[in-house]
């Protein structure tokens, strides 16, 4: 049985990450989505709430699970002997920095490879940063999150704008 791990921030999940974890729902036998901190990012959603939405998201998948981790990602896929990184590439401009993690990750943990899925066209410019900007200005997302899920998104910049 091959185990695979989508990381990453998910703050919050896009149709372009469920895209990748549809895709690699259908490759692999289990695939877990693990929600990790960038060292990078100041996220705005909680981790509890990233989770809350993922598994709002996910439901339709019986392979799919989700879990969250606050360590090394090739640590975590020793302890769950995943074999398998899932990451979906979107333009050239992801290329060097999702290759540089993908070497550092072979180096600290051998046993696991890192697969890289071409994202689907129509999510090319798709990131959670272009989402959060446009919610934070009460612009419409609806294309661009699960449905179910936009509504909760866009509450929460709401709420943080009258909070201020
Ligand atoms: O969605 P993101 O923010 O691009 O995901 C990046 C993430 C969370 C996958 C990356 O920062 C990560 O793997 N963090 C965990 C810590 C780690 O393993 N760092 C070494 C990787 S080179």
């Amino acid at each position: 049985m091959t185990t695979a791990v989508c990381p990453g921030s998910f703050d919050p999940v896009t149709v372009g990450h469920l895209d990748i974890v549809t895709r690699a729902a259908n490759i692999f036998d289990r695939v877990i989505i693990l929600v990790l901190t960038n060292p990078a990012k100041q996220p705005v959603f909680s981790e509890q709430k990233r989770v809350e939405l993922l598994k709002r998201v996910t439901t339709q998948f019986g392979n799919v699970e989700i879990d969250t981790y606050n360590g090394l990602l090739a640590d975590y896929c020793k302890q769950k002997q995943a074999t398998v990184i899932v990451k979906g590439l979107r333009a050239m401009s992801d290329f060097e920095y999702e290759f540089q993690q993908a070497l550092t990750n072979k180096k600290l943990n051998p046993g696991t490879d890192t697969v890289f899925l071409t994202t689907s066209a129509e999510n090319m410019y798709l990131s959670s940063s272009v989402i959060r900007n446009i919610a934070s200005l009460g612009g419409d997302i609806s294309d661009f999150v699960p449905g179910a899920i936009a509504a909760d998104i866009l509450n929460q910049f709401k709420q943080e704008r009258e909070d201020q």
